[in-house]
């Protein structure tokens, strides 16, 4: 069982959606090959087209993304970590999506009741887990980036920040273990339990939603400087 991970935060290892992924990874016996996005060299997709016409397959840039390619192809499971930025996606994680092209063939094929371009790499694409974590206490903070990835595995946590502060976290044990039980059934049977999707989306009480916007309104006053 192979993991590919891609943290799209830029505070990395000192961020909350790191801490998140990481309690994800720990409880798995995959073998996983984790990157912050920040650290690669990712360039912007500039919609020309070579990799469907004049070079099939193949992105007029030349960086790290042939290798997250490669090591896509080899997954089993794709995780997605992720800031929520403005209401959606960090754009670091964005870039990366766009890269992708490559992997498809330019046709348009009809799914369901709308549109696709077949892939061009014939593979058992990974399974994909979202992960992401926001700054407002509300649930409604990961609606954009669950419509983006609505065939993931949603992990979402809202008021992040409370990870860091052990009186806070106590109260998000819960969803922490429902997190460990999702990474290990995911890993050993390659599903999770549906009953256990609603424990990945932790919601907040409306009385602990006002007590952390409180809490964050003290701090920030506290260090804002004159
Ligand atoms: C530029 C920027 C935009 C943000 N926009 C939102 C937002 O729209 N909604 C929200 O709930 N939090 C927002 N946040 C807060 C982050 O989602 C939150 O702090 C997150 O936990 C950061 O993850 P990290 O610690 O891994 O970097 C924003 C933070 C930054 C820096």
């Amino acid at each position: 069982m192979k993991i590919l991970a891609l943290n799209a935060s830029p505070r990395k290892d000192k961020g909350t959606t790191d801490i998140l992924l990481n309690h994800f990874l720990e409880a798995t016996d995959a073998e996983i090959t984790k990157h912050y996005i920040t650290d690669l060299d990712i360039k912007g997709c500039m919609g020309c087209f070579n990799c469907w016409t004049k070079t099939p397959g193949k992105c007029i840039h030349t960086d790290d993304m042939q290798m997250i390619i490669q090591q896509y192809a080899e997954s089993d499971i794709l995780i997605l970590a992720t800031p929520i930025y403005n209401g959606t996606i960090t754009h670091y994680l964005q870039k990366l999506m766009e890269r992708f092209l490559p992997t498809a063939l330019p046709y348009q094929v009809k799914h369901g009741d709308q549109t696709r371009h077949p892939r061009r790499i014939q593979i058992k694409p990974p399974k994909t887990v979202l992960i992401a974590t926001a700054g407002f206490p509300d649930h409604q903070a990961f609606n954009i980036a669950k419509q983006l990835y609505p065939n993931s595995l949603h992990i979402t946590l809202p008021a992040a920040q409370n990870l860091t502060t052990p009186s806070l976290r106590k109260h998000l044990q819960p969803f922490l273990d429902a997190v460990t039980e999702a990474a290990k059934q995911l890993t050993t049977t390659g599903t999770v339990d549906p009953q256990l999707a609603p424990q990945l989306q932790y919601q907040y009480s409306e009385e602990m939603r006002q007590a952390i916007r409180d809490g964050a309104n003290t701090y920030f006053d506290s260090q804002i400087k004159e």
